[in-house]
């Protein structure tokens, strides 16, 4: 046990939480990815593009995010006014991480004809270079707007990039990044597991690779996912994304019975997100009561991210919260 840790021992944490949320105007923004103790007490619970727009549009003083850090960065760009706390500013992403900056500007520099179309998944930086964002609700509505003839670099996630080029017939040139958590799923475990349950569709994020997905019923965004189970007739699902948002198909759908896709070893707990596990209830409570750590980024490089997340927001407004990229 940390010193910390024992400093809070007898603190009933939810008990503070709302009382902090109360006392600093706060609002908890929590993706589906996270703990179900923190979605259990969140605001709004939502996938990329929602929290996005909650976060433009909320009038709370303080944003607790409560996801990875791409996404607090996202809030504090739409709302530089508010002060936006991370529970652990190490709260990363594998896509963000292999799509270094300089090397990104390198390879829309070699491709001047083309435009970047950019997962919401990487850093300030690469969106301050990239023209258009992208969640995985709001990719298709976007790409439909974007006219064929036109030359597009998609990063950093080659498996998005990948199934929006086969599923519309594109041919975006694709930066190398992948997920670690959707990558680890395994095609032969999935298969014993359809053997298994026959009639249970399979529901995928699309950060899976095409092995994984080419066994899905349904592919979409977490949104997405969770709408699909609500619709479907099938009283067992096979979920292909990061198991904690299971929570909320529970909680929604007590009568279901949903299984989380399996990774390698057939055991899901490769696929939890790392990143997102970092943050917890302890973390959530010192930030709000220290109001750190707090996001900071530089005026310049927030007005020149902010085009392409507008332009993501405009595109996408015909897109309300149901995070459909649809049926293969
Ligand atoms: P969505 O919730 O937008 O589907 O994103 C999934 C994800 O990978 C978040 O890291
Ligand atoms: Fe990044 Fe994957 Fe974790 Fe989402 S689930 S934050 S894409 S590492």
């Amino acid at each position: 046990m940390t010193a910390q840790t024992s400093l809070l021992a007898g603190l009933d944490l939810r008990a503070e939480i709302d009382r902090l949320r109360k006392e600093r105007n706060a609002v908890i923004l929590a993706h589906y990815y996270q703990r179900p103790e923190i979605q259990d007490l969140a605001d709004y619970i939502g996938d990329s593009l929602e929290l996005s727009r909650k976060a433009a549009a909320t009038d709370a003083d303080v944003i607790a995010f409560c996801g990875v850090r791409f996404m607090a960065e996202t809030a504090k760009i739409l709302s530089p006014d508010k002060t936006v706390i991370l529970p652990d500013m190490d709260a990363g992403c594998s896509l963000e991480d292999s799509c270094q900056p300089d090397q990104f500007r390198a390879f829309r520099d070699a491709h001047p004809d083309h435009i970047a179309l950019t997962y919401i998944n990487c850093s300030t930086e690469v969106k301050a270079l990239s023209d258009v964002i992208v969640t995985s609700s709001s990719a298709e509505t976007i790409l439909a707007k974007i006219p064929p003839e036109q030359k597009i670099i998609f990063g950093p996630d080659r498996h998005l990039g990948g199934y929006l080029n086969r599923k519309f017939g594109r041919d975006m040139l694709l930066w190398p990044g992948v997920c670690i958590v959707h990558e680890a799923f395994s095609e032969t475990e999935l298969l014993k597991l359809k053997a298994q349950y026959p009639d249970a569709p399979v529901a995928a994020h699309p950060e899976c690779p095409p092995h994984i997905i080419d066994h899905a019923d349904y592919v979409g965004s977490t949104t997405g996912i969770l709408n699909y189970a609500k619709a479907t007739p099938a009283r067992t699902l096979i979920v292909a994304t990061e198991p904690h948002i299971i929570h909320q198909m529970q909680l929604a759908m007590p009568d279901k019975l949903f299984i989380g896709a399996p990774g390698a070893d057939g055991n899901c707990n490769c696929n939890i997100c790392p990143y997102m596990a970092l943050n917890t209830l302890e973390k959530l409570y010192l930030a709000l009561r220290d109001l750190t750590p707090v996001v900071h980024i530089e005026e310049g490089l927030r007005l020149q991210a902010k085009k392409s997340l507008d332009a993501m927001l405009a595109m996408a407004s015909g897109t309300v919260g149901q995070g459909d990229l649809g049926a293969r």
